[in-house]
């Protein structure tokens, strides 16, 4: 490991604003039986000097927070949870918190496969999901998939919304596909946020911008958004059929990324 993420992670320790417990903090026995971590429940007392700690927004795949941050910024009203499982990421936006003295702002480094164990039922207020791996072959690991929106389900509040920002073509039209076959209630859906149709939505959706939506706009990729509701009982399905999703089409019109002179 490179002494820069050495002394990032030692400096992750200091930041109170950063929550990183280890994953055998939360596994009682066995991946899937996890522990709940003391905060859940509790992040009233966790923002205890935010102006409203009972509203709560978070961030998943926020990488180095810039958007948890701006947003906070913007909306001082609510308090904004970044998670990541990348701590030298995290380091930039607890740093910017900490010395910037954000009372709205917490960042928590964990995996989202573990997410339930930090927030309890009606915790949350909304989700945002920005630029979230596609996960082009594994459905199960991406972030809008059936198995993720069950876990998010346990903790939004009622008519709670999740926002959706991806330059992939085939995260979004999978995630309207998923809305569909369920029903959810979709209240925002573009494929193309800065061109006309992205005129109407609130400002914060295109004039906050993450760091991986400039570098991926610099490239000439369009920008989708959604957003919907996941309210309801029933058990949340996956769209079985290409006449709901054609993964192979979608997959085949995906292009590569060319980020940090790697590919990603
Ligand atoms: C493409 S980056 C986007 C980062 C940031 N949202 C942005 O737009 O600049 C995706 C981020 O999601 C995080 N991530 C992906 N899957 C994750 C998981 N299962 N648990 C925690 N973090 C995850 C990665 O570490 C990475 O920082």
């Amino acid at each position: 490991m490179g002494h820069g993420k050495l002394i990032k992670f030692a400096q992750n320790e200091t930041f109170s604003c950063l929550l990183q417990p280890s994953s055998q903090e939360l596994l009682a026995d066995g991946y899937f039986n996890l522990r709940d971590h003391s905060v859940k429940g509790r992040w009233v007392d966790f923002f205890k000097d935010a102006v409203n700690p009972g509203s709560l927004v978070l961030e998943l795949g926020c990488g180095k927070g810039e958007y948890t941050i701006d947003l906070a910024c913007r909306n001082p009203q609510s308090c904004y949870v970044g998670v990541d499982i990348k701590g030298a990421r995290l380091w930039k936006g607890a740093k910017y918190a900490t010395e910037n003295k954000l009372a709205n702002v917490g960042f928590l480094r964990t995996r989202i496969e573990f997410i339930n164990a930090f927030f309890a039922k009606g915790e949350v207020d909304r989700i945002w999901l920005t630029f979230s791996d596609p996960q082009l072959k594994s459905e199960n690991s991406r972030l809008t998939s059936p198995m993720f929106l069950e876990r998010y389900r346990k903790f939004l509040k009622p008519g709670g919304v999740i926002h959706l920002k991806t330059d992939s073509r085939f995260l979004h039209e999978y995630t309207k596909a998923v809305c569909e076959v369920n029903g959810f209630e979709v209240l925002a859906c573009t494929s193309d946020l800065y061109g006309d149709s992205g005129a109407q939505l609130e400002p914060e959706v295109r004039e906050v911008k993450t760091f991986y939506e400039k570098m991926s706009l610099k490239q000439g990729f369009k920008i989708t958004y959604m957003a919907f509701r996941i309210d309801g009982e029933e058990p949340i399905v996956k769209p079985s059929d290409p006449a709901q999703f054609d993964s192979k089409l979608w997959r085949s019109l995906e292009e590569p990324r060319h980020f940090f002179g790697q590919t990603e």
